[in-house]
């Protein structure tokens, strides 16, 4: 039997685009799922992507799409990457931009348009090349369906995934005729939300399925506290709705096969010469204190205000702390401030993959303390690296870390220190749990040992997928 075809539509892809977690799940899951389906991803062919190094080529002949009144014009361009085929949208609307969504505290103000015009291209790619289920991820692929819906194409099946249900593209009604859509959608049922438009209600409410990617999340916002102004609608729709955890690629994030890495290693004391050299790397003393570390984005999601409230007293103890990421600049102009008031912080801005490794190798605890947080990838890599999380009970970090207190052998999953509440309180009392586990070598160690050595891969997540995908299919005969 042939596999069958499915296009997964992402705005960001590691490693041709990446802002966040999306890109590395973009990543991932299509490779896992390509040896059970005949799987594409498609993509903005952002100015950012460097076409040489991964030998995008144009395919075919430009062509017009429409939307409303207007024509754009469309170049497809592909490449094989790791075993799977990509498909490029360039418009230099959607694509000639310093920045994919906008600069880290806003979002462009033509994004409707620019990502309208990445969805229509969509819907042709799904009408003229037979693709049985599209797998759209997150708001800037939001209007596949009911563009699907209105054009009456049935053929092709949809699962939708909610990556983070805070950015859902909401933008001004008068947009609706520059995006094709009829008035006749912008109803509480459809796309209105708070009399504005919003890509993400319109998947929620015309996609055949909707995941989001953990189980807690899924549950979390449905709910007034994490729902973001849509839990009634998603508690509509909670028949289609269904959490599936993320995984990471183990073979991208393998300390023992890692060339960004000073030294490989496969246990604890591997980590040593790695720690050295990042500690030296960034001028910060003391290679047997715990360096603690923080990775990603500096923004309100990622617990930066309760962070910088309490990084002061975090400081005051027999510690190193380090912190890597792009993000809001009233957040990076505190963390700046504390990094020059205390010699034991270190703090900088940017994004670079490897640099992110080398620290995942040199840390003894990953600081998590998200406000809320749907999977969260970077508790999985710590694991990997040996490195223990400490994290904010909610979300995906729920059902990923478990009770270092309840340490259990047996378990498939990692262990690490978790707080309750997102309180400066809770998350020092954490810390204080954290600096006491370091002490306890034995203890650590065993932690250390068990959090390697188990299995984060996509494996178990893309057969959920799969299956989502074959029930999808069954339905449609
Ligand atoms: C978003 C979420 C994060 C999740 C990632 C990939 O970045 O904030 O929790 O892991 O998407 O799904």
């Amino acid at each position: 039997m042939s596999k069958q075809r499915i296009l997964f539509a992402a705005s960001e892809v590691y490693p041709f685009a990446k802002t966040g977690g999306l890109a590395d799940v973009a990543h991932a899951l299509p490779r896992a799922l390509a040896q059970t389906f005949d799987v594409q991803v498609v993509m903005p062919l952002y100015r950012s992507i460097n076409r040489q190094e991964y030998a995008i080529e144009p395919i075919g002949e430009a062509f017009d799409i429409s939307m409303g009144n207007s024509f754009y014009t469309i170049q497809l361009f592909g490449c094989i990457h790791g075993g799977v085929e990509y498909r490029f949208v360039y418009s230099p609307l959607l694509c000639e931009r310093e920045f994919l969504y906008g600069p880290p505290d806003a979002g462009y103000e033509d994004n409707a348009i620019r990502f309208g015009i990445f969805n229509y291209t969509i819907i042709t790619l799904l009408e003229t090349e037979n693709y049985a289920i599209a797998h759209l991820n997150d708001w800037q692929c939001g209007l596949v369906p009911l563009l699907l819906q209105d054009r009456s194409i049935i053929q092709t099946k949809t699962i939708y995934t909610i990556h983070n249900l805070a950015y859902q593209g909401t933008f001004e009604q008068t947009l609706l005729s520059a995006l094709g859509i009829n008035e006749s959608y912008f109803t509480m049922e459809g796309l209105e939300f708070y009399g504005q438009i919003n890509f993400m209600k319109a998947a929620i409410a015309y996609a055949n399925t909707v995941t989001t990617v953990s189980p807690t999340y899924a549950r979390e916002i449905m709910t007034k506290e994490f729902g973001c102004g849509l839990e009634g609608f998603l508690n509509i729709h909670r028949h289609k709705l269904i959490g599936v955890i993320n995984g990471i690629d183990t073979q991208h994030f393998s300390p023992e096969n890692d060339s960004a890495l000073i030294a490989s290693y496969s246990d604890i004391k591997g980590k040593r010469a790695n720690k050295s050299d990042y500690l030296k790397s960034i001028a910060l003393k003391g290679v047997n204190k715990p360096l603690f570390v923080f990775i990603g984005r500096y923004t309100w999601q990622k617990g930066m205000e309760l962070l910088i409230n309490t990084l002061p007293k975090i400081a005051s103890l027999e510690c190193n702390i380090a912190m890597f990421g792009d993000g809001e600049s009233q957040y990076c102009e505190k963390l700046q401030e504390l990094s020059s008031m205390y010699i034991n912080i270190h703090f900088d801005v940017g994004y670079d993959e490897s640099r992110a490794h080398r620290m995942y190798a040199a840390a003894d605890f990953l600081l998590m303390p998200s406000l809320f947080e749907p999977c969260g990838l970077n508790q999985l890599i710590a694991f990997s690296y040996g490195a223990v999380p400490v994290v904010h009970h909610v979300g995906g970090l729920v059902d990923t870390v478990k009770r270092f207190e309840k340490f259990d052998p047996s378990s498939k999953n990692g262990f690490g220190i978790i707080f309750e509440r997102p309180t400066q309180r809770s998350l020092f009392n954490a810390i204080g749990k954290a600096m006491g586990l370091y002490e306890d070598k034995h203890r650590y160690n065993a932690i250390i040992k068990h959090n390697m050595s188990r299995d984060y891969s996509w494996t178990e997540s893309s057969k959920a997928y799969g299956s989502l995908y074959m029930s999808l299919l069954e339905e449609g005969k």
